[in-house]
């Protein structure tokens, strides 16, 4: 439909069919089962609504869709949107987020997800929610593992190239789906950690760190934004005008689809900025919400509301016309039906291509925290392999909703397709009290399969121990200890596990840790007990296949880590582009006591932003400035030689950072401006050249503009943030 056509069908349609447009209902009142993300409630709403509603949540599979689409369109004649959490895959599953940006490969995550919406949108889907870009700098939070982490820029680059998958060329050439950023905004920032707990910051602080990652999914096109469950200076981002009104629409220009987040309107009430339904509608029509998800507040509340004469039909239709035209982009009416297919579906799900590049983004995303010579393993090494994750599929994470966990290959089978000799013993469980992990969506109470007395298993797992040249050790997190509602006090492995590995290592000749887990996690209790780590994140469906590529030495891991993981968890959060204070530890002009640290462990994370290990080492050379001065509309060359100082073949992730030295305002001591995944072959110097430019040295100031002020910047280039080699320049 054109623009005119789309004007006329709105003002054609009854209030009732505008209101529906408005309300987002779950599988259950479309006689289907509904994948439970949130809490269930039985809404209170009149049957005109699901007749006449805009979208279904969560509910995907070609069959049913049509179904579901069919008997609809039976009775309307506005064809519903379909919208899923297709967050890292969908029968595929590749990495979490979180893992996928330790990659540091943006055409990496596009192609993960142009992948994902070739399976998802013969299946029915039309809108995934997803990126989540969300800045998490509090290792406690379950959610980090969903985000890219703690860098605005890191999370900028990865929405972009989140949103191009997804979307596309939004043409007849490729099947795509509507991205919908999430979560606007700052939800990272939960005080404590604690899930949907309060944020608040400064606007400047909140402009320059958190929001950067939404703006740029924005730039890149993203159809629709998800608000968030926090607060943000006292006002629910559901009904915070700032955020939605002067930011979102007014500055940043976004005319899309704003819709909550899982019943987000009527928690306005519990939030207590809203006395009833009512209310809670009125505010978040007020803040140009468009879609609300999954309560009855716009459903019963918007006509009396219109009757009452405060809110007028002028804002509704806004609304309705929003989504009208996301309906009329995806060409659903011209089609309602339009790319799905049982056949092709099938076709696409778990499909070769898309499992290969799996493999590859997983090899790419794990990161080795740790090698005392005992990697890469050969083939005729004796293995033992040994832990909860030893034989297990549960290796997706909290949101791969929709992936076929039946095709997820375990560790066992990876290691006995390479290795000739395997013997394992899962020895022990997840977590032995899973009271307070509840369920979610899919994913009921699950546990490792581990058979037998804890007496039985540790005596097996020792024998195998003393049998093996190395014991490689599965451990992690339940998966239902992170993501949504996986907020931790304690970031420690599951005790019951590290006491069994504790028992088994006096009988190990050497040892590997394999860590699966949500949260970034404090190792520091048990790491060096052990002579080799490597964190694999849910790495997938083809993670094992990944692990073995990287262990038998395949694949020279290059994964860098974009979160800081903590010495303990006191020191969270914690994040590597921090203000440097006025006493910092290192430099202060003051001594011993009085300096800014802690009695009882050190300022730094155990494992800092941009960190990992390869199996090659490089060394880097001086940083050379085609000049120390410049100014606007001017470059400076930043050069460095690295050279490959081993004998493997590998890739080095080259990291610029700038440090504005002095400003009229604090700015971190540093900041990730560019990077270079660059292939360097035995012995191999290359040399890298970065452009500085002028917007690299820009930030907002108090008054909350963006600004470039003259003065001293410093230049870091180097393996990752804790990196000392430095140049000087001027900003004239
Ligand atoms: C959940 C999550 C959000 C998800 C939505 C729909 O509560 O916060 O990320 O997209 O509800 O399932």
């Amino acid at each position: 439909m054109n623009t005119i056509e789309l004007k006329e069908l709105l003002h054609s349609m009854s209030m009732q069919e505008k209101i529906g447009q408005l309300v987002q209902l779950s599988g259950d009142f479309f006689g289907t089962d509904e994948v439970s993300t949130g809490p269930a409630a039985k809404l209170g709403i009149e049957d005109w609504v699901s007749t006449h509603a805009g979208s279904v949540l969560n509910v995907m599979g070609a069959k049913k869709v049509l179904d579901i689409q069919k008997r609809h369109m039976e009775k309307s004649r506005i064809p519903l949107l379909f919208m899923a959490d297709i967050v890292y895959g969908y029968k595929t599953v590749y990495p979490m987020p979180l893992a996928l940006a330790c990659g540091w490969d943006p055409d990496m995550v596009e192609t993960c997800f142009r992948y994902t919406a070739k399976e998802a949108v013969p299946d029915g889907a039309h809108v995934t929610f997803a990126p989540m870009v969300d800045v998490s700098r509090d290792a406690r939070w379950g959610r980090g593992m969903e985000s890219p982490g703690e860098d605005p820029y890191i999370n900028g680059l990865f929405a972009k190239a989140a949103v191009k998958g997804f979307q596309g060329k939004q043409d007849e050439s490729e099947p795509w789906m509507a991205a919908c950023v999430k979560h606007f905004a700052g939800y990272g920032a939960v005080e404590a950690g604690r899930e949907y707990n309060t944020v608040d910051m400064s606007r400047w602080r909140m402009t320059q760190e958190y929001l950067p990652p939404y703006k740029a999914a924005i730039e890149a096109g993203a159809k629709m934004v998800m608000t968030s469950f926090n607060t943000i200076e006292g006002i629910p981002a559901t009904a915070n005008q700032w955020l939605m009104k002067d930011i979102l629409r007014d500055t940043w220009g976004f005319d899309g689809v704003l819709i909550t987040d899982y019943a987000a309107i009527q928690e306005l009430i519990a939030h207590g900025v809203a006395q009833d339904d009512k209310e809670a509608a009125y505010l978040a029509m007020e803040a140009g919400v468009d879609i609300d998800m999954k309560t009855p507040c716009y459903a019963n509340e918007l006509i009396p509301l219109m009757e009452e004469g405060k809110l007028s039909q002028e804002k509704i239709d806004e609304a309705v016309f929003r989504i009208l035209s996301l309906k009329n982009d995806l060409g659903l009416f011209e089609d309602p039906y339009k790319g799905i297919s049982e056949e092709k579906a099938k076709e696409e799900a778990n499909a070769s291509t898309h499992r290969d590049y799996a493999r590859y983004a997983a090899t790419q995303s794990m990161v080795l925290l740790k090698n005392n010579q005992v990697l890469p393993l050969k083939k005729e090494t004796k293995i033992a392999l040994i832990g909860p994750y030893a034989d297990s599929k549960d290796l997706t994470g909290l949101w791969a909703v929709y992936g076929d966990k039946s095709k997820v290959v375990t560790l066992k089978t990876a290691f006995e397709e390479v290795f000739e000799h395997v013997q394992t013993e899962i020895g022990c469980d997840y977590l032995e009290d899973t009271s307070t992990l509840g369920d979610f969506g899919m994913i009921m109470n699950i546990n490792s399969g581990v058979q037998g007395t804890k007496e039985e298993n540790l005596k097996k797992a020792i024998e195998l121990a003393k049998w093996a040249d190395v014991v490689v050790f599965a451990l992690g997190e339940h998966v239902l200890q992170s993501g949504e509602s996986g907020s931790r006090t304690d970031l420690t492995l599951p005790e019951n596990q590290v006491e069994f590995m504790k028992q088994i290592l006096p009988y190990t000749k050497k040892s590997v840790v394999l860590l699966f887990n949500g949260h970034p996690l404090v190792v520091t209790n048990w790491i060096d007990e052990v002579d080799a780590v490597m964190e694999c994140w849910y790495p997938g469906s083809e993670g094992p296949h990944a692990i073995v590529d990287i262990l038998v030495g395949n694949v020279n891991p290059s994964g860098r880590l974009t979160v800081s993981l903590p010495y303990t968890v006191g020191q969270c959060p914690i994040y590597y582009a921090a203000f440097n204070t006025g006493r910092p530890m290192a430099t202060s002009i003051h001594s011993g006591r009085f300096v800014s640290r802690y009695l009882d462990c050190p300022n730094e994370p155990l494992f800092g932003f941009g960190y990992g290990l390869s199996y090659h080492t490089c060394s880097y050379g001086n940083i050379e400035l085609s000049t120390n001065t410049f100014t606007k509309d001017e470059r400076i060359l930043a050069k460095i030689k690295i050279e490959n100082t081993s004998d493997v073949k590998g890739e080095e992730v080259v990291q610029l950072y700038l440090r504005d030295i002095a400003a009229s305002v604090v700015r971190p001591v540093k900041e990730l401006k560019d990077f270079k995944k660059v292939e360097l072959n035995p012995h191999e110097t290359k040399e890298i050249v970065f452009e500085i430019k002028p917007e690299m040295c820009a930030f907002m100031n108090q008054r909350l503009e963006t600004v470039i002020e003259p003065g001293e910047f410093e230049v870091y280039i180097g393996p990752n943030a804790t990196t000392l080699n430095k140049a000087i320049f001027r900003y004239k």
